[in-house]
Order: C-alpha cells, then structure tokens, then sequence
C-alpha cells in the first residue's frame, strides 16, 4: 500500500471520528432541549425524574416519575402514541393507570398549551430516558 494511500485512510477515519463525535453533542443537546420544555410546560411540577424513596407515613408523590412511566411503557408497541394522547387530553379519571399509588387522582388536560406533536417529543423522552 503507497504511503498516500495509508494517509488517506487515516484522514477518512479522523473525520469519521469527529464527526461521531459531533453528532453525539448535537444529540446531547436536542435532548436536553426537550428535558426544558417538559420543564417549562408544567409537567415536573407534578412528576419528578426519579422515583423519590418513600418512608412509611410519607404522602405518596403527586405523579409517576418519569423512571416509573419508562419502566412501565417502555418498548411496549404503539405507547408513544397512545401516551402522547392522554397528555394532551388528560388522564381519564375512571380508568386510572397509577390508582392508589398517587396523592393525586388524575391528570388535567394539558391540551391546548401542548400540542400533540410536542406530547409526542415529551413522552419519547421520558421512554427513552436511562
Ligand atoms: C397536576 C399534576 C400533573 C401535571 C401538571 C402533569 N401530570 Fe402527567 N400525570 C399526573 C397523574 C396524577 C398521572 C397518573 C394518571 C393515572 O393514574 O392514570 C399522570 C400520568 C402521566 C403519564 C402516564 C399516563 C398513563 O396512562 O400511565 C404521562 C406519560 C404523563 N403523565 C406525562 C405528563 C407530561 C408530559 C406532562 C406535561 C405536559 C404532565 N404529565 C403534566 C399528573 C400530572
């Protein structure tokens, strides 16, 4: 192989590696956008990240944390969408997914300050997140 050859070589997997490096930022950071809207629209007023540790006697929280609805949802077919809904139109108050684990009893309507499409990117953050 001429040294040309292997300089080129080298040159391609360097701009392979810049560029995986990249667009692992840019995919850090559209996340983190999504993390500030869920933030902004009034969803972590009422949900945490993280499931909190409980002592006997403690309220229960308000809502499923984020970890909770992953773990129950995630990689079931077709919960984005089905998820995305009942953000928007809010949870309904016969048919509770979370009955007696919550101080609260359901969730409002969140429709018309976010939009399906933005329920969507929220509950595809929320099942994606570690
Ligand atoms: C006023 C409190 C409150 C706010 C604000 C709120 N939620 Fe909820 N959310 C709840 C409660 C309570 C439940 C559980 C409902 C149930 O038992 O079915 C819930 C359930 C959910 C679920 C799971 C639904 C299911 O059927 O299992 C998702 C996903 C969700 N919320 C996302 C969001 C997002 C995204 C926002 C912001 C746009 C938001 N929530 C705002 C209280 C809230």
């Amino acid at each position: 192989m001429s040294l040309h050859r292997i300089a080129l070589i080298v040159l391609a997997l360097a701009l392979a590696a810049v560029l995986f490096f990249f667009s692992h930022v840019a995919a850090a950071a559209s996340t983190d956008d999504v993390r500030a809207r869920i933030g902004n629209a009034g969803c972590t007023i009422c949900h945490h990240d993280e499931t909190e540790p409980r002592a006997s006697g403690d309220a229960p929280p308000l809502a499923p944390s984020f970890a909770d609805i992953a773990r129950r949802y995630r990689g079931q077919p077709g919960a984005e969408g089905r998820l995305a809904k009942i953000v928007v139109a809010g949870a309904d108050p016969r048919q509770r997914h979370w009955k007696d684990r919550l101080e609260f009893t359901s969730m409002g309507a969140n429709a018309p300050r976010v939009s399906k499409a933005e329920a969507r990117a929220y509950v595809r953050w929320i099942l994606a997140r570690p």
